[in-house]
């Protein structure tokens, strides 16, 4: 059992002196990997953020010359429905019928009859920048290039984002700071210019476009005809826009510390300019959906009095509480005193600025997108068999807490629709959707419809919970949830009466969505995934003192066996030339995955060691591992763990192709844009086993390589 103090740790420092690893020592290792910059970088930000509010800055800690986006949890927009006879309503769409074992199933998949409302159901709601904030210099023609001395620092620690600049001969200081508990900004500008007309603030309103990916930028700046803005200056020291899209609406309220002035939008622009004269501009920003309750807190500055003896917000302060706290409670690895080895000061980097980013861009009430809060891939929406990957990491670094924001939440949320998917497919229980919005709706597509391996997901969190909260309350907040997913389950696999066992597909994709699917059978990973749920529902119930569904247990004892061709498990049962064609060798290598993301078989058969260990060895050999991305290295890394060669998992993670930049973003690669956080949540999985160790692992202290023996590791959940 570890640490109890797990159900404190939101509050600063709670667990710190039962940490064998003291907060001194964490501080000192997390503040030297602190970002350091000297020029904007073409790809990403730096951030500050709370998990469902992040704003990206350029090189000025605003979004002066990069137009970086401002993303929430919250703000989403429909372009308006089509017009097209029979496709204006989203109750027009059909999607496609496909036989499915003798009987027509509809998959939730583009109809080229509908062309119009199917794209439409694609392309939204797409997630909105919500709006960009940065310098305004005296003429409009200032580029980074006209700035001297640049530098900037992001203290990990604080979450304080410190810029500085020289511009026509004087210096700017510029502090930016994220609200952990609203979506908020504060910014502090220090600069003799600011007293002149130099230097200003202006904020401005993107218009949100149709495109899948929308990197490294959010937006357009040139629609400004399709949506409005309106601006009411409140007081001396405090305006209040509105920006207004066809059906959406949000607000944001600003706030300074000195009487100021917003002026525009200047024409055809929705740019304001904020001019308050005095050396030390403090704002704050802050986005709401709803329009904000008249604040007469303000009062100070409509009264012109200066507040310069106190500060303008309480921002800076709750962002050192809540990042301090952050950093010293949960789990750590400090490698610093691992001499033997060149590599661990940069696997070290990666560990600490994969948790600030993943605290930023994941840890959020709706499920995160793969870009997190820089910027949207899939329009913004999220992906729920990805969700395993983005969020297990706050479990096994023992943040509870922000796992708990989207878990077990979003799948209550998401029950209703998800039973009325099932049952409208002719299976009982809930079939959860894949590339999905806040309501719950999934994109049509046919990898979409056909994926199947997010739906064991929700047993997988519920037992990595109740392994630390093994109560009554983790369990009855499941049972609900578990029940239908089994249900659909166990619905969902098929008795095929010439083996006398039960299949998963045709059709379907499996986790490498490469195959046919209507020749896709029985694969290997969604077989053993299978199981894995089933046994946890039925162990579940038992627990409960319920009744086990009969069905769950006919179908887990008799589920077909794990595909094996020439002593290796196969992709899918039958799969032509399995190594020996290219096509058998890319994507997803999830036959690793059985053995490392899951453990060994509770029930049934158990796994062939032998076989595995040709298996991982023909992955190694063979697999186009230069076409692979993000978390297939953190995959193959826990299965290394799992066979006993650690040295095998540092040298996956630290492989050429599983790259992370200067600011620890996760690189996408050849087939998805930067950046990719299941690459940060995958590292940090393999970590929590590398250090935390496993089920059936020997107990050591850690399971690091021979020469990584001084790694110091603390607080970690075991995995399963
Ligand atoms: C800016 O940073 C880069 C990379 O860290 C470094 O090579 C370069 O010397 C720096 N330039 C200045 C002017 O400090
Ligand atoms: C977009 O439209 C869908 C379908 O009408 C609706 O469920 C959803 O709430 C809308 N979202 C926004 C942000 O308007
Ligand atoms: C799979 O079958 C469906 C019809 O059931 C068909 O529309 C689709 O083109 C087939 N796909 C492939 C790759 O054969
Ligand atoms: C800019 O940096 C240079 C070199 O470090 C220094 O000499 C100069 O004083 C700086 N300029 C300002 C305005 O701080
Ligand atoms: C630079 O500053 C000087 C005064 O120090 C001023 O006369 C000049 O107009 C400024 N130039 C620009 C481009 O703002
Ligand atoms: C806005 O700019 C983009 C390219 O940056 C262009 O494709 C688009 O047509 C422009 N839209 C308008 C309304 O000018
Ligand atoms: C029971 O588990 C829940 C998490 O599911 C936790 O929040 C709660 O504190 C636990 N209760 C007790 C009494 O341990
Ligand atoms: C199940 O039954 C056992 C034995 O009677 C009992 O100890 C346990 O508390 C029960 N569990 C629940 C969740 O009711
Ligand atoms: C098994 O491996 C042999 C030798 O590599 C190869 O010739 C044969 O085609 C393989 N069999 C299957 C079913 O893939
Ligand atoms: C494991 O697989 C190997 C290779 O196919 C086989 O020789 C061995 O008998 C199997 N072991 C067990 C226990 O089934
Ligand atoms: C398989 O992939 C490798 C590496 O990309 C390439 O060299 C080889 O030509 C490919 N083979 C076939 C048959 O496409
Ligand atoms: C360090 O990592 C690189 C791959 O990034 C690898 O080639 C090299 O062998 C590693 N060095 C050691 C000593 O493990």
């Amino acid at each position: 059992m570890f640490r109890i103090c797990v159900l404190v740790v939101t509050v600063a420092g709670l667990c710190s002196s039962e940490a064998t690893i003291p907060v001194s020592q964490r501080r000192s290792v997390v503040r030297s990997f602190n970002v350091k910059r000297n020029a904007s970088s073409d790809s990403t930000p730096l951030q500050v953020g709370n998990g469902n509010f992040a704003f990206g800055a350029d090189i000025t800690g605003l979004q002066t010359f990069k137009p970086y986006a401002i993303l929430s949890t919250w703000g989403w927009h429909n372009f308006s429905l089509p017009t097209a006879p029979g496709q204006t309503s989203i109750d027009d769409f059909t999607g496609l019928q496909w036989w499915t074992h003798d009987r027509l199933v509809t998959y939730n998949q583009p109809n080229p009859g509908q062309n119009d409302i199917s794209t439409w159901l694609i392309q939204n709601p797409q997630r909105l920048n919500l709006g960009n904030i940065g310098f305004s210099f005296d003429t409009s023609d200032v580029t980074e290039n006209d700035l001297q001395n640049k530098t900037q620092e992001l203290d990990l620690w604080a979450g304080k984002l410190s810029s500085s600049f020289v511009y026509n001969g004087s210096k700017v200081d510029v502090e930016t700071w994220a609200d952990p508990d609203s979506d908020s900004i504060a910014v502090t500008v220090e600069s003799d210019l600011l007293l002149g007309s130099q230097l200003g603030l202006f904020i401005d309103f993107p218009y949100p476009n149709r495109l899948k990916f929308n990197a490294p930028f959010v937006g357009v700046w040139n629609e400004t005809d399709r949506h409005e803005t309106t601006c009411e200056q409140t007081s001396p020291g405090s305006a209040t826009i509105r920006h207004h899209l066809g059906q959406t609406t949000y607000f944001v309220t600003l706030k300074w510390n000195i009487p100021g002035l917003i002026s525009g939008p200047s024409k055809g622009t929705h740019r304001y300019l904020l001019s308050a004269k005095s050396k030390r501009l403090e704002l704050t920003a802050t986005f709401t959906p709803d329009r904000p309750p008249h604040d007469r807190e303000h009062k100070e500055v409509e009264e012109g009095a200066q507040t310069a003896h106190r500060p303008l917000s309480n921002i800076p302060s709750a962002s050192r509480t809540w990042w301090s706290s952050f950093w010293s409670s949960g789990a750590f690895i400090d490698l610093s005193s691992v001499t033997s080895n060149p590599n661990t000061t940069e696997l070290q980097r990666r560990i600490v600025l994969s948790q600030y980013l993943l605290a930023v861009n994941s840890a959020s009430y709706n499920p995160p997108q793969e870009s997190g809060l820089v910027n949207n891939g899939w329009y913004g929406k999220f992906h729920l068999e990805m969700i395993l990957w983005n969020s297990l990491p706050f479990a096994r670094w023992n943040h509870f807490p922000l796992l708990w924001r989207s878990l077990p939440d979003i799948y209550k949320r998401f029950l209703p629709s998800s039973i009325t998917r099932a049952r409208d497919m002719g299976y009982s229980g809930a079939r959860w959707g894949k590339m999905t919005d806040p309501t719950g709706r999934s994109a049509p597509g046919e990898i979409n419809s056909l994926l199947i391996w997010q739906q064991p997901h929700p047993m997988y969190f519920a037992e990595t919970e109740y392994r630390s909260f093994p109560n009554r309350t983790t369990l009855g907040r499941w049972d609900d949830i578990i029940t239908e997913t089994a249900d659909y389950m166990a619905s969902y696999a098929y008795f095929n009466s010439s083996t006398g066992v039960y299949d998963l597909g045709p059709p379907m994709y499996p986790v490498s969505e490469n195959t046919n699917p209507n020749a896709t059978l029985n694969p290997t990973f969604e077989l053993a995934y299978w199981r894995f749920g089933l046994d946890i529902a039925i162990r579940w119930k038992s627990r409960l003192n319920q009744t086990i569904p009969p069905a769950w247990l006919v179908v887990r004892d008799n589920i077909a066996p794990l595909p094996v061709i020439n002593n290796t498990y196969a992709v899918y049962e039958g799969i032509p030339q399995m190594w020996t064609d290219n096509a058998t060798v890319n994507d997803h290598p999830a036959m690793a995955g059985i053995y490392g993301l899951l453990p060994p078989p509770a029930s049934g058969p158990p796994l062939n060691l032998t076989i595995l260990q040709n298996t991982a060895a023909k992955i190694h050999d063979l697999w186009l591992l230069e076409e692979s991305y993000g978390w297939d290295f953190a995959m193959l890394a826990m299965n290394s763990l799992r066979l006993g060669d650690a040295a095998q998992a540092i040298e996956y993670l630290l492989h050429p192709i599983f790259q992370f930049d200067d600011a620890g973003y996760p690189v996408g690669g050849s087939r998805v844009p930067t950046p990719y956080f299941p690459n940060s949540a995958g590292l940090l999985l393999a970590m929590a086993m590398m250090a935390g160790g496993w089920d059936g692992a020997e107990g050591k202290k850690h399971y690091f390589p021979a020469g990584w023996e001084a790694v110091e590791v603390d607080g970690f959940v075991k995995a399963m």
